[in-house]
């Protein structure tokens, strides 16, 4: 029997040494130590033995179980240690390597351009003044020189917010030009002299189209004062161009109509792609529009509080993104909106 228990601890020994991986340790266990395993089988027929040989081939019987045991711990921690040897050396981490850099975002484009606009005419004295996106009828149009009779609505389709029945003045609606924005700096700033430019959103009721948004960014610019002129209009728009577009651009001025400017003029720039020459983006005209400017009516700056028999001022309007297109190229005016990384990534 004692030559029995040798053979039990010799062969258990021997296949323990040949694993190397948890799956074979769990086998090797189930075969050598588990219920069924010989060494067990052994003991539990110890009773079936001469008395007199029980107590020794006991003791033995247990000497061989505590010694596989023991090889059995020893082996589990050699699989572990094994086991993370070899997966550090398969999913190896180079901890000298810098790390990954995270991709920081930036700002868009429509940010970035206003930034330089207020950084262009703040060097001109012009500071930034915000008004607000919900407007009424009154500063949007009644203000500006435009009763509800008058044609001139049509110029902008409008979202009306409410639209109460009766009367003339028909509630609130989103501003559908930062013009209104004039009333409030002037009325904010009398009896001093003005000199701000309103940037912000606006909106119209329109079909939006590769050319055209319903919403949209325009600089309003806007000074008041004692003897401004025409000239002094033509001098701001001339720096201004020449600072957003570069030094060589050619301006120019032509008659055009507005309700809250009198006498009232497109300002123009030779066309940044063709250099004036006539293409596909200038409709071969070899001129692209910037803005639409004027001098104050009289109505308004009175509106404002300012009495036009002392008082003079000069606004424009610009559309932001129509500008972008053409300093840029880009053929579709939805992209500002698009949210679409690849459009934005490039500036
Ligand atoms: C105005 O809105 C006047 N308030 C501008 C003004 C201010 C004139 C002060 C005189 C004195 P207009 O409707 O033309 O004017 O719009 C001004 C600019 O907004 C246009 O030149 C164009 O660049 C831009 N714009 C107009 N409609 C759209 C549109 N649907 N999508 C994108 N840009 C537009």
């Amino acid at each position: 029997m004692d030559n029995h228990l040798d053979a039990i601890q010799t062969e258990a020994l021997a296949v323990l040494a040949s694993v190397h991986d948890q799956a074979a340790l769990r086998e090797w266990h189930a075969a050598h130590l588990a219920k069924k395993s010989p060494l067990m089988l052994a003991l539990g027929d110890l009773g079936k033995l001469p008395k007199e040989q029980r107590a020794e081939i006991g003791r033995r019987g247990n000497e061989v179980k505590r010694t596989l045991e023991a090889a059995y711990g020893e082996k589990e921690q050699a699989v572990q240690a094994e086991a993370l040897a070899r997966s550090l050396g398969e999913n190896a981490v180079d901890v000298t390597l810098p790390g990954r850099q995270p991709r920081p975002g930036h700002l868009h484009i429509s940010t970035q351009t206003l930034r330089h606009i207020y950084q262009v005419f703040g060097e001109m004295g012009f500071q930034v003044y915000e008004a607000p996106d919900v407007e009424t009828d009154e500063f949007n149009f009644g203000l500006l020189n435009i009763p509800p009779y008058h044609p001139a609505r049509d110029m902008w389709d409008t979202f009306w917010l409410d639209n109460p029945q009766g009367g003339g003045s028909r509630g609130t609606l989103l501003r559908t030009h930062t013009s209104p924005g004039q009333i409030r700096a002037m009325r904010e700033m009398v009896p001093n002299p003005v000199r701000v430019i309103l940037p912000g959103k606006v909106y119209r009721y329109e079909q939006i189209t590769a050319r055209s948004e319903h919403q949209f960014y325009q600089i309003e610019g806007l000074a008041v004062g004692h003897g401004i002129t025409l000239a002094d209009l033509k001098g701001t728009m001339l720096n201004a161009i020449h600072r957003l577009y570069g030094a060589d651009r050619t301006v120019r001025f032509r008659g055009s109509y507005f309700p809250f400017t009198e006498p009232s003029v497109e300002v123009d720039m030779d066309c940044v792609l063709c250099n004036g020459v006539g293409c596909r983006v200038c409709k071969y005209t070899g001129w692209l529009e910037v803005s639409g400017a004027g001098m104050v009516h009289p109505v308004v700056l009175r509106n404002g509080g300012y009495s036009p028999d002392e008082w003079s001022g000069f606004a424009f309007g610009m559309g932001m993104e129509r500008s972008l297109l053409l300093k840029y190229s880009i053929d579709d005016i939805r992209m500002f909106y698009g949210n679409d990384l690849r459009f934005l990534r490039q500036f």
